[in-house]
């Protein structure tokens, strides 16, 4: 495969306005959950992205046939024959685990690897096969492999997660929808994506309540049919592009956003200095032309708290803030990759375990970095905008797994950004 890099030009101030894709964290688990509806699913507002075709190809694999128009995609499940997933496309993308529960419920059984660690340090998956297990899923490992059997079919449980997993909540509930029974989901995850799963299964006939709150019911029923669903703008896209605005001093209108998934975020970029206003019922204008600060302390958290797929977006941008920032990052071990590399640019940031401490610095300055995972990447894309001279980044298939042409984007905005 050519190996592509963006090249960034800083320097340039952002204006104009940029329409926010679809996540890719709510359309991983739906396209999932579209194996467990007979007939033809539609999907809109899907962004180009290459986790959304590995998954794609996992559909492929069970024998969905599916299709894509602009944003639209279609998933025809009429048909399912396979119950396994490839172990390339499980290595390529972590999150395919969330095809587990959907499989189990579609086929009754399910052969997968395990998914290793990834760049944000050791993965586990024990709260989703723990749960599947008192649902009566039996996980037997076979030489890297898991074969996954219901000898008595799957049947509701109480569930309570020992931490509220996004996937793992995802995973249980698409197995639950059509067990036998009812499935309780304690200290479940309550991040938007979780909704809008819930929302699609229930347009196609799954009977869930409860999600967005620490307790999810499920009900089984009988079978599910396929649906009509359009996926929710993409929060972190959303962060990261109102990081762009405030690291160029710019001021930009967001569309497509859904203001109620950023609570979290518009506080931090008021505390910075920035003219933050939502209106209508999905715009946000952000203006940064004012002094800017630091935003002093931030923590990540899981929803309603700052999210920790925005930490390495807010932490470039804090690069270039007067002050000191210190984030403690709660969700994974192992999420300050992209440190270094800002390093490279002329950030002074020293990493203590779950702390990093940024100390401001006047300005950045260009260079060749690589890209360490997804956000730490788009990181650097955001400190590039603000960096004298050119910065090159390389291993960019990591930031095309969540962003769909971010280099056209920016430009569309006034950047000086290309692929090449
Ligand atoms: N964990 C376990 N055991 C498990 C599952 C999780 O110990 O069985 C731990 C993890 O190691 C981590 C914590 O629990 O420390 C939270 O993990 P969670 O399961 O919530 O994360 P995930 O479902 O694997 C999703 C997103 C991530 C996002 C996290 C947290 C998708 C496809 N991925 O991952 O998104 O950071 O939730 O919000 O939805 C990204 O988009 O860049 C990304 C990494």
């Amino acid at each position: 495969m050519v190996k592509q890099k963006i090249i960034v030009e800083g320097g340039r101030r952002l204006q104009g306005e940029i329409p926010v894709q679809g996540a890719k964290n709510s359309l991983l688990p739906l396209l999932a959950a579209t194996a467990l509806c007979k007939g033809k699913t539609v999907l809109h507002n899907c962004p180009r992205l290459t986790d959304a075709d590995a998954a794609f190809r996992i559909l492929d694999c069970l024998g969905c046939k599916c299709s894509r128009e602009s944003s639209v995609l279609t998933v025809d499940a009429e048909q399912v024959c396979d119950n396994q997933v490839p172990d390339d496309l499980m290595q390529e993308m972590r999150s395919s685990i969330v095809f587990l529960g959907a499989i189990l419920g579609r086929c009754g059984s399910c052969r997968w690897s395990t998914p290793g660690g990834c760049e944000l340090g050791p993965r586990p998956i024990n709260y989703h096969t723990d749960s599947l297990k008192k649902m009566g899923v039996v996980i037997e490992e076979d030489g890297g492999f898991m074969n996954c059997t219901t000898p008595k079919g799957i049947h509701g449980a109480k569930i309570s997660l020992p931490f509220p997993s996004v996937g793992a909540t995802e995973n249980i509930i698409l197995a639950a929808v059509t067990a036998k029974g009812a499935t309780e989901i304690h200290n479940a995850a309550k991040e938007p994506e979780v909704v809008d799963l819930t929302d699609f299964l229930n347009k196609c006939g799954a009977k869930i309540s409860g999600a967005g709150g620490s307790t999810i019911v499920i009900e089984g029923v009988k079978e599910l049919r396929a649906s009509e669903h359009t996926v929710i703008p993409d929060r972190i896209v959303t962060a990261t592009y109102m990081c762009c605005a405030a690291i160029t001093r710019g001021e930009l209108v967001l569309t497509n956003t859904k203001h109620d998934d950023l609570s979290a975020v518009f506080p931090i970029f008021e505390k910075i200095g920035c003219s933050v206003y939502t209106y209508g019922s999905d715009k946000i204008y952000i203006n940064a032309r004012k002094s800017l600060v630091s935003p002093g302390k931030v923590t990540t958290h899981v929803h309603p708290g700052f999210p920790t797929d925005s930490q390495p977006l807010l932490m470039a941008l804090t690069a270039v803030l007067p002050g000191t920032t210190i984030f403690e990052e709660n969700i994974f071990s192992c999420r300050y990759n992209h440190a270094g590399e800002l390093n490279r640019l002329g950030a002074k940031i020293d990493v203590r375990e779950r702390i990093a401490v940024v100390e401001g610095v006047k300005r950045l300055s260009g260079a060749n970095v690589k890209a360490p995972d997804l956000r730490g990447g788009a990181a650097l894309v955001v400190a590039g905008l603000a960096c004298e001279g050119v910065t090159k980044i390389s291993r960019i298939s990591h930031i095309d797994r969540g962003y769909e042409a971010i280099e056209d984007v920016l430009r569309s905005v006034g950047a000086s950004i290309k692929r090449v």
